[in-house]
């Protein structure tokens, strides 16, 4: 018999809407399906996706003509408590993370969450919940763009803009310590942290015309988008790549610049590529916020201001 609750609590938006939309309520409890796990999330990692869908932009397409009432989220870290059907992979006791069923409806924002086992990994020994939970999407969208998407390798020379962010953060870790070389672009008020973060150049984003003394780069992973883009766009090599993450309103890349869209994707098997270089000491997520579940709303509004240093993490007790 089974000792879990019926009901939990979550953070529920009845309709799209502003912050306030966002109430804390008792819900059923989901349980899992075939090849997925039944999680007791202890932090939720908070992503710009999260206010947009929010607001009935974002993700919102995605979530069908009864995606309200919605609970938010799709990062998470926790533990296993119950294993459906067939799963092998993960037991109870179990610490997981990761980005989970985006970008449909995953509930990350409740105190439990189904997942599918293919997009969850275990969780780095080193980090706790809260900075497992800041790794995943952030982490994957990096390593998505970077490498899958950008093919980054050794010796080339990367830029990225919002290099503080979310997932710019990452992105400047993971990219040095392919052994690229990061021309890092931030504000004056970041530019000790994305030293720290192994960034070679830094560029000061509030001068006037500031991509044009940067030496031309092989790849430009853009996490800003609209003002950053075309800049970001004229530091490329002909024949290089830009990678421009907010997906609206992108105005064409210059001739001979490659473009590609991209829309991450949950993947545990990259999330363990991630697990290792966190384990050898080469990447760390930074969370410059915890907030308990009942202050979502206030957690929307800061990622919505767009100023976030690293991560903003919801815990749930
Ligand atoms: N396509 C995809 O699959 C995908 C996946 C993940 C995220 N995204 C999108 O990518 C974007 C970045 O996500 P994120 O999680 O990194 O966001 P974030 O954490 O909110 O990014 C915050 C950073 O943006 C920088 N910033 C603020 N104003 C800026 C400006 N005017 N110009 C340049 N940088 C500015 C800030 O640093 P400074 O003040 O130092 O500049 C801050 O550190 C979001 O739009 C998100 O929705 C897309």
């Amino acid at each position: 018999m089974s000792e879990l609750p019926d009901v939990m609590r979550a953070i529920v938006a009845a309709e799209p809407g502003g912050p306030e939309v966002l109430e804390l309520r008792e819900v059923p409890r989901p349980s899992p399906g075939p090849g997925e796990v039944l999680i007791r999330v202890a932090a939720a990692g908070v992503n710009p996706v999260d206010a947009k869908t929010r607001s009935g932009a974002g993700a919102t397409r995605f979530l069908g003509d009864d995606g309200f009432p919605w609970i938010p989220g799709w990062d998470l870290a926790g533990t296993v408590v119950e294993a459906g059907f067939g799963v092998a992979r993960f037991g109870v006791g179990d610490r997981v993370f990761g980005t989970v069923g985006f970008p449909y409806a995953a509930g990350a924002y409740a105190e439990y969450a189904t997942a599918h086992v293919s997009q969850l990994s275990r969780s780095p020994r080193s980090l706790d919940d809260v900075h497992a939970a800041a790794l995943a999407m952030g982490g994957l969208t990096a390593w998505q763009a970077l490498v899958d998407a950008g093919g980054l390798e050794t010796n080339q020379r990367v830029l990225v803009t919002a290099a503080a962010g979310g997932v710019g953060h990452l992105a400047v870790q993971i990219a040095a310590d392919l052994g690229a070389v990061v021309v890092a672009v931030a504000s004056p008020d970041n530019v000790d942290f994305v030293r720290t973060l192994g960034a070679s150049e830094i560029v000061d984003r509030t001068q006037p015309d500031w991509a044009a003394g940067i030496e031309p780069v092989d790849l430009a992973l853009d996490a800003f988008g609209g003002p950053a883009r075309e800049p970001a766009a004229s530091t490329v090599k002909p024949g290089g790549t830009i990678v421009t993450l907010p997906t609206a309103n992108r105005p064409p890349a210059p001739d001979g610049v490659h473009d590609p869209l991209v829309f991450v994707a949950p993947d545990g098997l990259e999330l363990q590529l991630l697990t290792g270089s966190v384990e050898r000491g080469a990447l760390k997520p930074h969370v410059s916020e915890t907030l308990p579940l009942a202050d979502a709303a206030r957690a929307h509004e800061l990622i919505a201001a767009g100023g976030t240093r690293g991560k903003i993490v919801l815990t749930i007790d």
